[in-house]
């Protein structure tokens, strides 16, 4: 789609579901739940009960339904578009995943049901937990951590509890490259670490020389993504574990970045000693929109047993939730993590069985196909070869003052996902394009032409470009005010 006229699905703005509830005309009925009403001051106790009724909104179901129609009709998704979001893995979610999550015997279980009510679901657990520790080497794995983050952040303090565990109580220091991804240095800082920043090279890798410089008996860690945020494998991964392990520290992946590896080569094999993976990037469970995400963490055998409790165990075809786990640094969330983005995994890892290399195969044919397209327009952030990702820098493009933003912003007018912008943070104007195994050539040529119409659109009329987007129901905001004064909570007009 192209064209400065506002989209008709986007015409208007869309007033709030508060805004809207004050034409309330009743509406459908519901079904009476046969359950008699008790005052609620029977249930809790009056101290703890607020004086006035919330207001929440009172709106008929019909005027629901379209505003969230209209909502729905408005949001980007991979059902209306490429995503090529670098660094997200906004791949295809099989509409098959979804349903098998759907299951009543996976969707309608509790988390305190007896065991033997829910042996399918162990089942699904125990085995997606083999399947991970097989794909990425590594002994066992924790299926509780909410998303990537927080998986950091649990591996993070399991790292503590092994060396706590050796007498080693000063390790305090973690060394993450400068392109790392930003939840890298907050999960550290969040599990009281301190962050030493360690240089990249001009081909975008991990800079050895500057990494032994950094090294003493105060690290705990190396936290590394490969490929690195740049799109680019650390080849010198072996000397680098190698180097980690003489100094006592462990090498920690951050797995956001399997999509480029998956099949292909393990993180166990590299030396790395503790794993997450995002559920919801590699193996296509849903996200964008805050959740619900997945990011299990995997480990060496040496730290299985500070692995968060419970983890799934079999006796013979029987699977029991194992709760003596007197090492184990304690739960990270309630229950067993988001169990219906564990059961699509399954499903998604199942289909493709011995045949998942395919996965990083087309994920890093399809980015190089893009990264060659876009060559002309765009410089690469680095000479290397990209893997599943590609960084470029809209500095050096024949259109002179064409910004990352812009292009970012123009894109959205042709119907497109902006990729990711001024990431990682080293590259200049950088703009980080992720397509994944599941766009087909044709829609990278369309992504690339697009690219390419709004370079020469620039090269004619730079302040056009610079305004965009011009069709969408929000115009180019202003980002600062929108940093410094967030306003994020609607309140009623007095
Ligand atoms: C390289 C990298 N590390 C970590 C994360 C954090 O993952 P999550 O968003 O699931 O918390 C991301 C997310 O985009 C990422 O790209």
């Amino acid at each position: 789609m192209s064209g400065d006229a506002p989209r008709a699905e986007w015409a208007g703005e869309e007033p709030l579901v508060f805004e809207l509830s004050r034409d309330y005309t009743g509406g459908p009925r519901e079904v009476a739940s046969g359950v008699p009403e008790r005052p609620l001051g029977d249930l809790l106790p009056g101290v703890r009960l607020r004086a006035e009724p919330p207001p929440i909104p009172s709106i008929a179901e019909p005027v629901l339904a379209r505003h969230v129609g209209r909502l729905a009709r408005r949001n980007h998704h991979l059902h209306h578009g490429i995503y090529p979001l670098g660094s997200c893995t906004m791949k295809y979610n099989p509409v098959v995943d979804e349903q098998l999550a759907g299951l009543p015997g996976f969707a309608d279980i509790h988390p305190y049901q007896d065991e033997d009510d829910v042996q399918g679901a162990l089942q699904v657990m125990w085995e997606l937990e083999r399947l991970l520790a097989e794909l990425t080497g590594m002994a066992r794995f924790t299926l509780q951590p909410a998303a990537g983050a927080h998986g950091e952040w649990t591996g993070l303090r399991m790292i503590q509890a092994h060396h706590a565990s050796r007498g080693d109580r000063d390790r305090t220091r973690v060394v993450i490259p400068d392109s790392a991804h930003g939840t890298n240095p907050a999960s550290a800082t969040l599990a009281g670490l301190e962050v030493v920043t360690v240089r990249s090279t001009r081909e975008g890798t991990v800079d050895v020389d500057d990494l032994r410089s950094r090294l003493d008996p105060s690290v705990a860690a190396i936290m590394l993504t490969n490929p690195n945020t740049l799109g680019v494998f650390e080849r010198d991964i072996l000397e680098i574990a190698e180097v980690a392990h003489r100094n006592g520290s462990l090498l920690y992946y951050d797995g956001a970045n399997l999509n480029a590896l998956v099949g292909v080569a393990r993180p166990g094999d590299m030396g790395f000693d503790v794993v997450h993976l995002n559920l919801h990037k590699t193996f296509s469970t849903p996200h964008g929109g805050g959740g619900p995400g997945s990011g299990p963490v995997g480990v060496a055998e040496a730290l299985a047993r500070f692995l968060p409790t419970p983890i799934v165990e079999r006796d013979g075809d029987r699977f029991r939730l194992d709760r003596d786990r007197p090492h184990s640094i304690g739960k990270v969330r309630a229950h067993h993590g988001n169990f219906g983005m564990l059961v699509r995994a399954y499903a998604y890892l199942r289909a493709y069985g011995s045949d998942i290399p395919e996965v990083a195969r087309d994920a890093v044919l399809n980015a190089r196909y893009l990264a060659s397209r876009l060559g002309d327009l765009f410089p690469p952030a680095v000479p290397s070869p990209c893997m599943h990702e590609l960084v470029v820098s809209t500095r050096g493009s024949r259109a002179p003052g064409l910004r990352a933003l812009d292009v970012a912003k123009r894109l959205l007018d042709h119907g497109v996902y902006a990729p990711t912008t001024y990431f990682p943070t080293t590259v200049p104007e950088a703009l980080m394009f992720e397509p994944t195994e599941t766009e087909s050539k044709r829609s990278l040529d369309q992504l690339a032409d697009i690219c390419a119409g709004i370079v020469a659109e620039a090269e004619r009329d730079l302040a056009h470009v610079q305004a965009a987007p011009h069709t969408t129901p929000i115009r180019r905001v202003d980002e600062v005010a929108a940093a410094r004064h967030p306003v994020l909570r609607w309140t009623a007009e007095p």
